[in-house]
């Protein structure tokens, strides 16, 4: 019998099968944050699809924490209702749903949160903003703290499953986790363990929060990949094993910030359609950095593997949940088999084959038929919605 196909628990929580939609931003929600029905049909035809684990795009837990313009939002009361709904579509369906819970931090812009975005530290100038971002104060981060669990109490509130905390690609709890970002001497940076404590802390409110039971997830990276040394698999492996202590329900390893975004998606490097967004003078210098990446992160199946290799051996039975480049369904199976990882996830492939694990269940196809040809992150950065542009990607207005 396939393990693809096994039921596997998170937590209290019953996976009918080892696949996972990983956390897509979605560029379907207003700008208030609000989920448009375009968005809780996505989702829909997920749980249709038989995905066993549907993690969301990454919700702003506070206004200030929004990265990106059509990002879904968690900040207030008033999101519920429409969360309520998502949440109905994927039971409708049978499906299971998480919550991802962010905050972007030093990864956002002016333009989206009308202020100079915050960080751990100032250091380091923006690679794609060119701004240095305002350190937070303690004042900041124990509101931080309690926006994350403010924002668990309303996903439980709204009927999500689960929630899985955004710890990964750069934003501000990867910032506070990453010695290249986080350069403060307090009790909030200059050791691991206090570059650690700001995941700790949202951890252990989140559980005075929510109610018994509720499966809290972690999405971190293996490596950062930042110029200057950030995590590193044997960091990553030390703070893994920190969560295990913590009793999360489970881990998934994924790589990259901002400083390095490619490694997050590897893949094509689509020049024109990631310039597309940027204003007319910034053009031509874009096309030039973003040119100087062609060709280097070409997709490597299952290229987040060596790091889960890492980290599995120090969660114990802490399911493990793999992102990256996953793409045949004999690799996904022999990783499983090998016991690298207890649960396959990916996001492009989702994009362009929502029924895709259905399809593999009925035996129609082995393999995804996404070519990683990264159109749909380029889409990002023109403001568009998350869709498969492999086959033409919309004019600039
Ligand atoms: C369009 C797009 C949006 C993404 N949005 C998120 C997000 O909201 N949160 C997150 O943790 N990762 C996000 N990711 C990263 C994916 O979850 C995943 O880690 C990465 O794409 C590698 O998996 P894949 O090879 O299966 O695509 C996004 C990726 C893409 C392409």
């Amino acid at each position: 019998m396939s393990l693809l196909f096994s039921p596997i628990m998170i937590g209290t929580m019953k996976i009918k099968n080892r696949f996972v939609n990983s956390a897509t931003y979605e560029g379907m929600a207003l700008e208030t944050g609000e989920v448009t029905e375009r968005f809780i049909k996505r989702y829909r035809t997920l749980a249709k699809g038989e995905v066993g684990l549907i993690i969301t795009g990454m919700m702003a837990v506070k206004p200030l924490g929004r990265g990106l313009m059509y990002q879904a939002g968690i900040q207030s009361d008033d999101m519920i209702p429409g969360l309520k709904r998502l949440t109905d579509a994927v039971h409708d369906e049978g499906g299971k749903i998480a919550f991802q819970l962010a905050h972007a931090g030093r990864q956002s812009s002016k333009e989206v949160i009308g202020e100079t975005p915050i960080g751990p530290s100032s250091a380091v100038r923006d690679p794609v903003y060119f701004f240095k971002p305002r350190a937070m104060t303690e004042g900041d981060i124990k509101e931080t703290i309690n926006a994350f669990a403010t924002a668990a109490r309303r996903a439980f509130e709204a009927g999500a499953d689960a929630i899985q905390i955004h710890a990964a690609h750069g934003w501000l709890i990867n910032q506070f986790l990453s010695p290249f970002f986080n350069r403060r001497k307090d009790a909030w940076g200059g050791s691991d363990e206090n570059r650690f404590r700001f995941l700790r802390e949202i951890i252990l409110k989140i559980r005075e929060t929510m109610p018994e039971g509720i499966p809290i997830l972690v999405k971190m990276n293996a490596n950062d990949f930042t110029p200057r040394e950030g995590i590193t698999p044997p960091l990553a492996a030390r703070y893994a094993g920190w969560l295990a202590e913590l009793k999360i329900d489970a881990l998934e390893i994924s790589c990259g910030t901002l400083f390095s975004y490619m490694n997050m998606c590897r893949g094509d490097v689509p020049v024109d359609e990631m310039v597309q967004g940027l204003p007319a003078w910034k053009k031509p210098v874009g096309r030039i950095v973003v040119g100087r990446l062609v060709g280097k992160y070409d997709l490597e199946e299952g290229y987040n593997l060596e790091g889960a290799k890492v980290i599995k051996p120090v969660i114990g039975n802490i399911p493990l949940i793999l992102v990256g480049g996953l793409r045949r369904r004999a690799h996904m199976e022999e990783i499983l088999q090998k016991n690298h990882a207890d649960l396959i996830s990916m996001s492009r492939p989702f994009i362009r084959e929502p029924l895709i694990v259905k399809k593999f269940r009925e035996g129609k196809t082995d393999t995804v038929s996404c070519v990683s040809c990264n159109r749909c992150l380029a889409g990002i950065n023109s403001n568009l919605p998350t869709l498969c542009y492999y086959n033409g990607f919309p004019a600039a207005k």
